[in-house]
């Protein structure tokens, strides 16, 4: 397989469940701590190798190529007034190796069409799709674990982890056969099943390594769930093609698309990482 060098970043969603915060300013800059939670997710893409970061984005979206650009005038007062460790704060939100592209979904079709909207970018090679709000704190920066088993086992690859059967309605679901202790190479996969048809506990976390025949598949899917163009019945057309493994990651997930996770994300990151207490 060839190296994955590229990742997606699909940040064109409303962000509804946090309105109003998210009226004037994308979900995927809230903040846990101190850094909006896209800068998560381009830290774990860094983390595994990744130098070429594509944001699909909507509309109210600027705050994000503001985030990852350049801020003289920031840093010539930081610089001025001595703040050295500010200061590399905000330079190091992006190392200079790594390049940047956006690129808008003209319609919010689904995750699906978001992720068809980068192949231009992407063009013939495998590459990473990582979804913000999805908060993945791992010692191994989970997007590595799955490269490495998408080299490993040379196919597509997917983050899973065990859920409530009742909860199925709010992921992706697979089933397969076990190949290792930790990947399963995926026979069926469905989106957002009712629990009585959900075909396994497994469930599909924002996390993706995908070989670039999904972007066929993905122009011939129609809308499904939601009427939206899912990535999942893509990834299920996939599997007529390619292998297709889902893979246990090691690491705890914080569903920051939901005020719940959101509130433990920040409270398990400001002990960890900031040693914040609430005593
Ligand atoms: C998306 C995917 C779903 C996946 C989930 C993980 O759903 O469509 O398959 O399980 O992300 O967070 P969403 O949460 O955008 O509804």
């Amino acid at each position: 397989m060839k190296p994955i060098r590229k990742a997606v970043f699909p940040v064109a969603g409303m962000g509804t469940r946090f309105l109003p915060a998210t009226k004037a300013m994308p979900k995927e800059m809230l903040p846990i701590v101190d850094r909006p939670l896209i800068q998560y997710a381009v830290e774990e893409a860094l983390a595994a190798g990744i130098t070429e970061l594509i944001f699909i984005t909507g509309r109210n979206k600027r705050a994000i190529e503001d985030h990852f650009d350049r801020a003289p005038e920031l840093e010539a007062d930081l610089e001025a007034k001595g703040k050295q460790v500010l200061l590399e704060a905000v330079r190091g939100v992006l190392p200079s190796h790594v390049s940047c592209i956006y690129t808008r979904q003209p319609q919010p079709l689904g995750l699906g069409h978001a992720v068809l909207c980068a192949a231009p970018i992407v063009g013939n090679e495998p590459f990473a799709v990582l979804l913000a709000d999805d908060l993945l704190d791992a010692d191994t920066a989970v997007t590595r674990q799955l490269v490495d088993a998408a080299h490993q086992h040379n196919g597509s690859v997917l983050a899973i982890q065990t859920i409530d059967i009742q909860d199925s309605r709010k992921y992706g679901i697979i089933a397969g056969t076990p190949v290792d202790a930790r990947n399963t190479r995926v026979e069926r996969i469905i989106e957002k099943p009712a629990p009585e048809n959900a075909p396994s506990d497994m469930a599909v976390v924002g996390r993706y390594v995908l070989e670039p025949e999904i972007f066929d598949v993905l122009r011939r899917t129609q809308v499904g769930v939601g009427q939206e163009i899912q990535l999942t019945d893509a990834i299920s057309g996939l599997l007529n093609h390619r292998p297709v493994f889902a893979h246990r990651y090691v690491g705890d997930r914080y569903d920051c698309g939901s005020k719940e996770g959101f509130f433990r994300a920040t409270v398990a990151f400001g002990r960890k990482y900031h040693n914040l207490s609430l005593d």
